[in-house]
């Protein structure tokens, strides 16, 4: 009898997507290709208003990608040279570098254990303490929280903070302007914080659609949602090089634009969001129910645990869409390694924290300063995640886990 060939598991396989909607997607494709309008347009104005709609905010600016999104956002919001915004060092780079390129100086302030979201007890800390108003947090302008692998970070918190920091400066009779929310999106379209949409949330947000992303596109895109329609008119002067006309510039932007064959797939996608969203959140359970049978794992959040597996805590506000299925392993690198010989996809978002990328030397910051995240980077691994993966596939990452620790 022939051997049989043990399952592999990819961590994102597109395919089985694409295989589903390739008639819409290329149709929608060629009907790009028949207008010969390639950038912006109706396309990407269509999208921008199913976009607003999903996600409860007012409006939507497409653009090129989620980096762009993230830089409009900042600048929109009012970042400018000289400030400063408070973020998370357990994040993508462009959470932090878009915060340079509007000039300003990024301040990375910790993350909750269970959640890997910015902690906002953390950063409440920061800004109740008034030497390092003073000396770090110089023209605090903005924080920016990132709702990591599909799940909001504690908005309520950040709302908190900012009410009570607003109200202790108008007892110093300061000039400041108020600080503002503004959400890394990327991973989360789809999400919520008790019952409103990511993007809905902060002042403005971010969205990107590079292909591993919950809602992608066949290349890069990008888009940010605001509840200020000035804001947004602002944004759209930004990513066509600051023009509000033709050939006459205001002020400097850049080419941000987004192209409208990327907006025409989206659009199709878009219509398959909640649903394949509402796969991840089964498989996600899925994932939860057996790792409790198998023994390996702790209670949700848990930090005290010694067990080999730690689940990462859930929000009871959130609604989490699960960009990525994250578990905190012990000897996490040998049981990738384990895992890649079975030929099971796994990845590490993230494995060197903002705060210690050379890049960032010049904030000063070392080895011991952020201790969750760094902690953080030792032990997450994200395990394969798709909607359109089955329940034996999933059963059999967790048994090549278990036999790992076995
Ligand atoms: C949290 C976060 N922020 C920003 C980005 C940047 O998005 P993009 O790759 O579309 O520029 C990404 C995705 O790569 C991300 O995961």
């Amino acid at each position: 009898m022939p051997q049989s060939v043990p399952l592999a598991v990819p961590l994102l396989d597109l395919r089985r997507q694409y295989d589903g909607i390739r008639e819409d997607v290329l149709a929608a494709i060629a009907r790009v290709c028949d207008s010969q309008s390639f950038i912006l347009g109706p396309e990407v104005e269509a999208l921008e208003s199913e976009i607003a709609a999903l996600t409860g905010a007012a409006c939507a600016v497409g653009c090129a990608s989620g980096t762009e999104a993230l830089w409009l956002a900042l600048v929109a919001a009012g970042v400018k040279p000289g400030d400063s915004v408070i973020t998370t060092a357990f994040s993508f780079f462009a959470s932090a570098s878009a915060i340079v390129r509007a000039g300003a100086t990024p301040v990375f302030v910790d993350v909750d254990p269970g959640t890997l979201n910015l902690d906002a007890v953390a950063v409440g800390r920061q800004l109740r303490d008034h030497q390092l108003r003073t000396k770090r947090l110089k023209n605090l302008r903005a924080i920016l929280p990132v709702h990591l692998y599909g799940q909001c970070a504690d908005m309520d918190g950040f709302d908190r903070i900012i009410k009570e920091y607003g109200e202790e400066n108008a007892g110093e009779n300061t000039q400041e302007p108020g600080i503002a929310v503004i959400e890394d999106a990327a991973q989360a379209i789809g999400a919520e914080w008790s019952g409103r949409g990511a993007g809905s949330l902060g002042v403005t947000a971010a969205f990107s659609f590079y292909p591993t992303k919950n809602l992608s596109a066949y290349g890069d895109a990008g888009i940010v949602t605001t509840t200020s329609p000035e804001m947004a008119e602002h944004m759209r002067r930004l990513r066509n090089h600051g023009s509000p006309r033709r050939y006459y510039h205001d002020e400097f932007g850049w080419n941000g634009r987004m192209d409208a064959i990327q907006a025409a797939v989206l659009r199709v996608k878009l219509v398959h969001i909640a649903d394949w969203n509402q796969r991840r959140q089964q498989h996600a359970a899925t994932y939860d129910r057996l790792f409790a049978e198998s023994g390996l794992t702790s209670s949700h959040g848990s930090q005290e645990s010694a067990a080999p597996v730690r689940l990462l805590a859930r929000s009871p506000q959130a609604k989490h869409v699960f960009h990525q299925y994250v578990i905190r392993a012990q000897r996490r690198d040998e049981l990738r390694k384990f895992l890649t010989e079975r030929k099971i996809g796994s990845e590490i978002y993230y494995p060197l924290p903002l705060h210690l990328q050379p890049v960032f030397s010049y904030l000063g910051l070392k080895p011991g300063d952020l201790p969750v995240s760094e902690q953080a980077a030792k032990e997450v691994l994200a395990l394969p995640m798709f909607p359109e993966m089955t329940e034996t596939e999933i059963r059999r990452v967790v048994e090549s886990i278990a036999d790992f620790y076995s």
